[in-house]
């Protein structure tokens, strides 16, 4: 089992550039199951799950070719009848899988999709998945941890309300209805910077779709799709972390390739903490901080500050001058890191959802292990900022979803590697 290897209390100098951003290739490479022509994708992260997706529509027979040198999909499924089924064995590493169930259903008339396996940060059930999809007319059983839909007319669209804000569910029912009879509204829909680039790409291959509110979209379901050609958004996480990692440690650290609006909120925030930024429209830079504040922060949906960052932040209030506090309003069970974090010497108090983060003068590397995906980068970050050696275990969670981590850091001055024992 591969583990990471880093030696704190360096400093951070150089340019970072972003790659494209997983939690939009993930529906992005769902939604292709609708199209026919040939479709092209650039700036894709080349991480395990998108690697895992691509072969999941392989499995389903979909004509996927990766091309890792110029991080490229082509995908032409001229004239192909996909199989229907998407096997627990692609589901139980990566729960986003569970997004072919609408695209299938839609075009096939049924779909028999693993439920999608456990997950260490809380229940994630895929009610509202199923919720959206039987409005839109399939019916739907639960068999042998299966979900089996079937609507063998097609789907017919609908005015759906959704009782909460999802993202998965809503990149479900979006792909979904693009491929319905008629008409669909979705309310109280999530809507993440990565949904919008799923509803572009959309829009690029023919499909009628229009945002008429934040929170509210509509489709005109259509069956003929244009070829497309389209590059993936970048990863706002992935950005929102290396901009933490600069708060920590930077003593000039650039980011590029993002665009700083998106992640305007993030910025707010770590100015507010006094760390010193200068924020350019696709680019940052970040210098040495000193004298952190504590504040108070609580994730919610986009626009709101997004819980696959409250880990990395959790870090940085290690380091303020009094007490932090953080709100986890997404998920229940999303504070794993803290006993690994207190095992390097963070004070850190947990109370159901909320958590108390004193300011502490420095942390000491530890063996450690990593429980998810986010948990895992918040340790490599506290690694960086750490007396001695941090040892990383279960890096395999920090591969589903950073390209190149170690790699990125390194160039900039940090002494991070990887063993195989
Ligand atoms: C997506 C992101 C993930 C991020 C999360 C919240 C991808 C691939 N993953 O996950 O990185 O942390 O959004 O921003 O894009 N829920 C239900 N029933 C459902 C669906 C969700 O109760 O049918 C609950 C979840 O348990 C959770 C909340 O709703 O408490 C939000 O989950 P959701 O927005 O669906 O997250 P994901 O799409 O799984």
């Amino acid at each position: 089992m591969q583990k990471l290897i880093i030696k704190g209390n360096k400093t951070l100098s150089g340019t970072i550039k972003i790659s494209g951003s997983k939690n939009a290739t993930l529906p992005i490479l769902a939604s292709t199951i609708l199209n026919d022509k040939k479709i092209e994708i650039n700036n894709i992260p080349l991480v395990k799950d998108v690697i895992t997706m691509t072969e999941l529509l392989k499995h389903i027979g979909s004509n996927i070719k990766i091309n890792l040198a110029k991080k490229k999909i082509i995908i032409n499924n001229k004239e192909k009848f996909l199989k229907t089924l998407a096997p627990y064995s692609f589901l139980k590493t990566m729960r986003a899988g569970v997004i072919v169930l609408g695209p299938l259903l839609s075009k096939f008339g049924k779909a028999k999709v693993s439920l999608p396996g456990g997950c260490a940060i809380g229940t994630r059930p895929v009610d509202i998945h199923l919720y959206g999809l039987k409005k839109l007319g399939a019916k739907i059983k639960i068999k042998n941890g299966y979900i089996e839909a079937e609507a063998k007319n097609g789907l017919s669209g609908k005015k759906i309300k959704l009782p909460k804000i999802s993202v998965g569910a809503t990149e479900n029912l979006i792909i979904a209805a693009s491929y319905a009879n008629g008409t669909t509204f979705i309310k109280n829909c999530a809507c993440e910077p990565e949904i919008l680039d799923l509803t572009n790409f959309l829009k690029k291959m023919g499909v009628n779709i229009k945002w008429i509110s934040k929170r509210e979209i509509k489709i005109i379901g259509g069956k003929k799709f244009k070829p497309v050609s389209h590059s993936v958004m970048f990863d706002r996480i992935e950005a929102g972390t290396f901009v933490i990692a600069g708060a920590l440690i930077a003593k000039k650290l650039k980011i590029v390739s993002l665009e700083t609006k998106i992640i305007k909120k993030e910025l707010k925030i770590l100015k507010k903490m006094g760390i010193k930024l200068k924020i350019n429209k696709n680019e940052i830079v970040i210098l040495n901080s000193k004298n952190i504040k504590p504040v108070k922060i609580k994730t919610e949906p986009y626009p709101g500050f997004p819980t696959d960052l409250q880990a990395q932040i959790m870090v940085l209030m290690t380091r303020a001058n009094g007490t932090s506090k953080i709100k986890e309003n997404i998920f229940e069970n999303r504070f794993m890191h803290v006993p690994e974090l207190n095992r390097m010497g963070a004070k850190i108090k947990v109370s159901g959802n909320l958590s108390k983060i004193d300011g502490i003068k420095s942390l000491y590397g530890a063996e450690v292990m990593a429980t998810d995906l986010r948990a895992s980068v918040s340790l490599v970050l506290a690694g960086l900022i750490a007396k001695n050696r941090t040892i990383i275990n279960r890096v395999y969670h920090l591969d589903r979803g950073y390209e190149n981590l170690e790699n990125k850091l390194r160039k900039c001055g940090a002494n991070i590697s990887r063993t195989n024992y």
